[in-house]
């Protein structure tokens, strides 16, 4: 997509590329637009957030009060940064997403891998046989093989004849993708891209050094828990468990019998997930419901009901990882992030669930704004305006169409000196 499809320019008078990533979630819409040089860091220039209305668990029940949460936010983020949103990166969620592993081949057009080559064997492998009703809406090269000759990650370049490339596959149902396509349709904006939850947090937050080792994120959001699983440089899966923040706000509000905005409240505030690390003798004013007057409670008492509800968050994930078939592959351990992980006590307490090591995870590779912007709750949005930097295997400008176009053209020019020098 060329840049003035992309943006509408306003007051910015610069030619370095322009990327918006769209993190629809369960409790808040993020738009985030950052500028970029390929190869290094990108700057936050604009961000606009919004309270999202029009989301469960991850997907979208109402359309209108979506749309209004999604215009916010891309207006705020635009009117900051000082262009005209055209287009967005946008983040998927919900327990309707698959992952597949598959494999594709392709023959080497030009006796040199081409970026057009990698196009073609990631169409090949996912020419998979799936259900009318689901759609396969992310596709991640996990390594490549060229002639027999396997463990390759950059093939653009190399000689041979035949590529093969084992690679990730996201699915999910077509209805809530289109739903989500349809939300920010409305909005006047284009989708670039549409990225799991989980892999756009895992490229906000993740080192080289933990996906060779082998590493799992945990993003914590408000309705889902999102899962993605690295090792050996790749990704090898990924889950979206309908379960968060929210049910822990839910378990306050009966426990302490408060409406939930105070429970979210009280949450915030005193909440801690490691009932060891709250004193005994510690308490908290708790407003009750009705005309009843504030009562005093426990904070050890709380933290009993909020490390309950985590630690069956976590058993959930961890049972994930089991059927994954990778658990013990992870050296790297566990990397949280979400706005849920940053309650007291999390990181002990899933050290204690996984018997791994456990560190939080905040975005990294961005600057810019990063009081702001470089917090767990915003990893989605990071990761998906990483994504949108930089095309796996190549560096894309800005959307689809541009970089297919140069990639498709320099492709085509090595072909011509190739055969012709
Ligand atoms: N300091 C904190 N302590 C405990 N919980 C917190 C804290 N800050 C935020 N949260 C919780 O984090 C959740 C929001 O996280 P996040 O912004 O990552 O969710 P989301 O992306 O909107 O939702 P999802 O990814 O599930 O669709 C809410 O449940 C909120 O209560
Ligand atoms: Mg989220």
């Amino acid at each position: 997509m060329l840049l003035t499809e992309t943006f509408r320019p306003m007051n910015r008078k610069s030619d370095k590329n322009l990327v918006v990533g769209l993190d629809i979630g369960t409790s808040k819409v993020m738009a985030i637009v950052g500028e970029y040089v390929p190869g290094e860091p990108i700057e936050v220039i604009g961000f606009g957030s919004h309270a999202s209305r029009g989301m469960k668990k991850g997907v979208v029940v109402e359309i209108e009060s979506n749309v209004t949460s999604i215009q916010r936010a891309v207006e705020e983020a635009g009117q900051m940064a000082g262009c005209d949103i055209r287009s967005v990166c946008a983040s998927i969620s919900g327990s309707h997403l698959e992952t597949h592993n598959s494999r594709g081949t392709a023959a080497i057009r030009d006796r040199e891998v081409a970026a057009g080559d990698l196009d073609q064997v990631l169409e090949s492998a996912s020419a998979v046989a799936i259900p009318a009703d689901r759609k396969v809406l992310y596709k991640e090269p996990q390594e490549y093989r060229i002639d027999g000759q396997d463990g390759i990650r950059h093939p653009v370049g190399m000689s041979g004849v035949r590529l093969e490339a084992g690679v990730h596959l996201v699915t999910g149902a077509a209805s809530a993708v289109q739903n989500i396509t349809k939300c920010i349709q409305r909005c006047g904006l284009a989708v670039d891209d549409l990225v799991p939850s989980a892999v756009a947090s895992a490229k906000a937050v993740l080192t080289d050094d933990e996906r060779e080792l082998g590493v799992c994120v945990i993003d914590l959001g408000a309705g889902t828990t999102d899962i993605a699983i690295y090792t050996h440089g790749s990704i090898r899966h990924t889950k979206s468990l309908p379960v968060g923040g929210d049910q822990v706000t839910s378990d306050i509000s009966q426990y302490v019998q408060t409406p939930t905005a105070s429970a979210e409240e009280i949450k915030v505030k005193y909440g801690c997930a490691l009932a060891q690390l709250a004193r005994g003798e510690e308490t908290i004013q708790v407003p009750s419901v009705g005309e009843r007057p504030p009562r005093r409670l426990q904070r050890q008492a709380l933290a009993q009901s909020i490390q309950a509800r985590y630690e069956e968050i976590f058993e959930m994930a961890q049972d994930e990882m089991r059927r994954s078939g990778f658990e013990n592959m992870l050296a790297a351990g566990v990397v949280l992030t979400g706005g849920a992980a940053r309650i007291e006590g999390a990181q002990y307490l899933a050290e204690e669930v996984f018997h791994k090591i456990v560190r939080m995870g905040s975005p990294l590779y961005v600057t810019g704004a990063t009081e702001v912007i470089a917090t767990p709750a915003n990893a989605a949005g990071v990761g998906l305006l990483l994504h949108g930097s930089r095309a796996p295997g190549g560096n894309r400008v800005i959307g689809g169409a541009m970089g297919d176009s140069v990639a498709g053209a320099i492709g085509k020019m090595k072909g011509w000196l190739h055969r012709n020098f």
